[in-house]
Order: C-alpha cells, then sequence, then structure tokens
C-alpha cells in the first residue's frame, strides 16, 4: 500500500515570517494519515526544519546541484539540503527545466545525487499545452519518465509528480479522465522500468490543485497525493488539501 503524500512546493515565494503558514498546518493536522512535505526556499530550509522538527511536516528542498561540492556559485547540493534537515528534494520541475534547461539526463543526475545524500526525489514531468494538442502527452510523460528516472530508484526513494505545464499556476486542470490516463500509462512505463518496485512508487498530481478540486482528483486511481503550488503557501488552503487526502481511498 501506498502511503499518500502531500507536498508543497513554494517556489520563490517565502519569508522567515512565513514560516507561521507552516506551523499552522503542523499544528491543524498532528497526525495526519498521509505524509506532508513542505518545500520552501533554500534560505527557509533550515529555519523550517528547527520550527517544524519533532512534527509531522517534513521539509523539502526544491532543486539541488548534480554534484556533491564543487565551484558551482549560487547552487545547493543534495548533501547541503541534507545537512540543513530536509529529508526530499524536488528534481526536474518544469519551471526548472524551461528557465535553465534541464535535460531529463540531468535530472536523472540530480536524482542521483538527492539519493546518494539519502534525500528522497521528487521527479517532475509533464508535457506542454503543445504536446498535449498534438496527442503527444503520453508519449512525452513516457519519454521524461525513462530519461529521469535514475539507476537505483526505489519506491522508498523516489517519487514522481506528474505536472502538465499548462496546468501549473493557470487554474486550469486537466479532467480527471485525463489525469487518470497519464496516472495509469506512467505506472504501466514504471512496471517496464521497474518491475520489483514500480506498485510502491508514488504518483503525484501536480497543477492547479486547490481545496475546491481536491477531493475529487485524489479519488483518481493512481492518484498517491499532490505537489501543490500557491495553495501550500496558506496553511488554510494546504491543510484543506491534506484533510482531502486524508479522507481519499487507499491506494
Ligand atoms: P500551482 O499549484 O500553483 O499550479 O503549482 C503547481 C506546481 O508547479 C507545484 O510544483
Amino acid at each position: 500500500m501506498r502511503r499518500k503524500l502531500a507536498a508543497g512546493n513554494w517556489k520563490m515565494h517565502g519569508l522567515a515570517a512565513d514560516l507561521a503558514e507552516a506551523e499552522a498546518v503542523a499544528r491543524d493536522h498532528p497526525r495526519p494519515g498521509c505524509d506532508v512535505l513542505i518545500c520552501p526556499p533554500a534560505t527557509l530550509v533550515a529555519r523550517a526544519v528547527d520550527r517544524l522538527s519533532g512534527g509531522p511536516v517534513a521539509v523539502g528542498g526544491q532543486d539541488c546541484h548534480k554534484t556533491e561540492k564543487g565551484a558551482h556559485t549560487g547552487d545547493v547540493s543534495a548533501a547541503m539540503l541534507a545537512d540543513a534537515g530536509a529529508t526530499h528534494v524536488i528534481v526536474g520541475h518544469s519551471e526548472r527545466r524551461a528557465d535553465h534547461g534541464e535535460t531529463d539526463a540531468d535530472v536523472a543526475a540530480k536524482a542521483t545525487a538527492a539519493h546518494a545524500a539519502g534525500l528522497i526525489a521528487i521527479i517532475c514531468l509533464g508535457e506542454t499545452e503543445a504536446q498535449r494538442d498534438a496527442g503527444e502527452t503520453l508519449a512525452v510523460v513516457a519519454a521524461q519518465l525513462a530519461g529521469s528516472l535514475p539507476e537505483g530508484a526505489t519506491a522508498a526513494n523516489t517519487v514522481i509528480a506528474y505536472e502538465p505545464v499548462w496546468a501549473i499556476g493557470t487554474g486550469r486542470t486537466p479532467t480527471l479522465e485525463q489525469i487518470a490516463e497519464v496516472h495509469t500509462a506512467l505506472r504501466e512505463r514504471l512496471r517496464a522500468l521497474l518491475p520489483s518496485e514500480a506498485d510502491g512508487v508514488r504518483l503525484l498530481y501536480g497543477g492547479s490543485v486547490k481545496p475546491g478540486n481536491a477531493a475529487e482528483i485524489f479519488a483518481v486511481a493512481d492518484v498517491d497525493g499532490a505537489l501543490v503550488g500557491g495553495a501550500s503557501l496558506k496553511a488554510a488552503d494546504f491543510g484543506a488539501i491534506i484533510a482531502a487526502l486524508d479522507g481519499a481511498p487507499a491506494a
């Protein structure tokens, strides 16, 4: 059985005062039936860990470099995130793929670095609107999965997040049938790529998840939780999404 995961990606939002929202999530959901994760900006990871340690909310990074250390001004390594107390790191978010030209091979290397540091890698993939309109969605996500999944990926160290690029921050979401189609296809591809692990790997949906649509999305087969952007910034919204996930059918 896959334990569900509600993960918040704060992106480039959040100053120290905003950690009160993360603390409120922990206070309001002391014993969630799912895993809860907040990925604040790198500047807040250590402070978030200090404020949340011992509670139900884990802390993750939003990206890591593929090497452990070196002359890479401005970058953060997986080892540094782990040292700060993070347990997870997002890799291959479409904003990084677009803004920084990250390829599937880069993402796989980052996931390998995450695993070497003892972090759970949340590997993101998803099609653009043009790719969906061209009928390429399943081929695109299958290729991204095959190219971004590193050697040594297991159900314990890897989470996959399906985030259609056109649904991120837009208020638009795929239909439930479209989400089901992609998640079912990803599960099938995982069975081919990682036969002994595939059924344990959690598949998150991301892209305009809100309190108002979370329950119906979480009822879709093979949706094991969400990667939430904007709605993870406020405790009331993220808390409502956690509650919806707690009430969702078991995987
Ligand atoms: P929104 O929930 O703001 O659409 O962002 C989704 C996302 O990109 C999470 O990584």
